[in-house]
């Protein structure tokens, strides 16, 4: 076969493979076997030493030339299938820009909270300051400026936690310490609620907690009566619970009031008629609260024959229960939020 028959054949098988060479691996392949180092080109422009002297210039020239063309043949071609599969792979891995991203889960206040907000909030139009205080507390604030010395029985009533250290420190079984220190810090008249953690040491039950939170409200100005006491507690409770709410009182003793009272409202849910959450007594119990005792007045400096004033302390989930129907006390500290989520209300 001559040079020329050679060069042609291979040609041809070449140019046909290149056509149908569809992946860039087929077309590497092609090029292994045509323009590799054992690839038939390169084999034959290697065996042109075994020609003659005068065929040598012409095969190598013509071979050269098959070279030059297949290379470029072949470049444009791999180019194009490496775009092609470049194309390829990006569509398969195409990230979705237009799915919704994962949403941010952002927190709600808890229930008790929402309540003291909105405490805070129906308060704050009556005039009411909101101040915290100390969750440990002395027990000269927590009992003996409250009128309960040590050796009165009625300090029995609050089963208290103890800190272990020098002095009577105990874990704040009330907000009523608070009283005595805002009363210490300010001059009358006076008007702050105070919204807390307390502590007692006593067992659980679906209306009984070791911590639980109050809200403690104390009025004092010249001129204070039960009245202002009745108006004031009325409308937190048609703020709260409707305009139709009914307060009711009823004789109470608590060192630190006197007369003292302990005060309800009609029952929201049935509207008094009696119900499941009122027991089927159509009230619903609140907290304590009465006239600020004379001698808690001197206690910090106030003299009672000028000022008068009146006080008051409800359990707060106890509210969020009258307001929700929520039947345990118990959940409200448990931490489910399954329970919780209920209760989430845009801020
Ligand atoms: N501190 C009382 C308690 O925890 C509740 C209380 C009753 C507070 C009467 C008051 C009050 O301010 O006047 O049992």
């Amino acid at each position: 076969m001559s040079v020329e028959t050679t060069l042609a054949d291979v040609r041809q098988r070449a140019m046909a493979g290149l056509s149908e060479a569809s992946s860039l691996g087929e077309i590497l392949e092609w090029e292994r076997l045509y323009l590799g180092p054992k690839g038939e080109l390169t084999v034959f422009l290697r065996s042109l030493g075994a020609l003659s002297p005068e065929e040598r210039p012409i095969a190598g020239k013509a071979g050269n030339a098959l070279k030059v063309e297949l290379t470029a043949l072949f470049e444009a071609r791999r180019q194009a299938l490496a775009t092609a599969d470049l194309d390829q792979r990006l569509e398969a891995d195409r990230v979705d820009v237009s799915l919704p991203g994962r949403a941010q889960t952002i927190g709600a206040a808890h229930p008790v909270s929402q309540m003291i907000d909105d405490l805070s909030d129906i308060f704050a139009l009556m005039g009411f300051q909101t101040v915290f205080g100390p969750e440990v507390e002395t027990g000269r604030y927590n009992f003996d400026l409250l009128n309960i010395p040590s050796d009165h029985p009625a300090r029995d009533v609050w089963d208290t936690m103890h800190v272990d250290a020098p002095g009577e420190i105990v874990m704040r079984t009330h907000t009523s310490p608070m009283q005595a220190r805002v009363m210490e810090q300010t001059d009358p008249p006076v008007r702050v609620i105070v919204p807390g953690r307390v502590f007692r040491y006593e067992a659980q039950d679906a209306s009984h907690e070791w911590m639980f939170h109050q809200l403690e409200g104390l009025a004092i100005d010249r001129n204070i009566t039960m009245a202002d006491l009745k108006g004031t507690l009325t409308e937190m409770a048609r703020q709260l619970f409707g305009p139709k709410r009914r307060i009711r009182f009823r004789c109470d003793f608590f060192p630190f009031v006197e007369p003292g009272v302990d005060f309800a409202v009609d029952c929201a849910i049935c509207d008094g008629k009696g119900c499941r959450v009122c027991k089927h007594t159509g009230w619903l119990e609140m907290g304590g609260a009465g006239m600020v005792h004379p001698r808690v007045l001197t206690g910090v400096g106030y003299d009672p024959a000028v000022y008068s004033g009146f006080a008051f302390g409800l359990g707060i989930e106890r509210l969020t229960m009258m307001r929700t129907g929520v039947d345990d006390i118990r959940a409200f500290a448990a931490g489910d939020v399954r329970f919780l989520r209920q209760f989430a209300r845009a801020a």
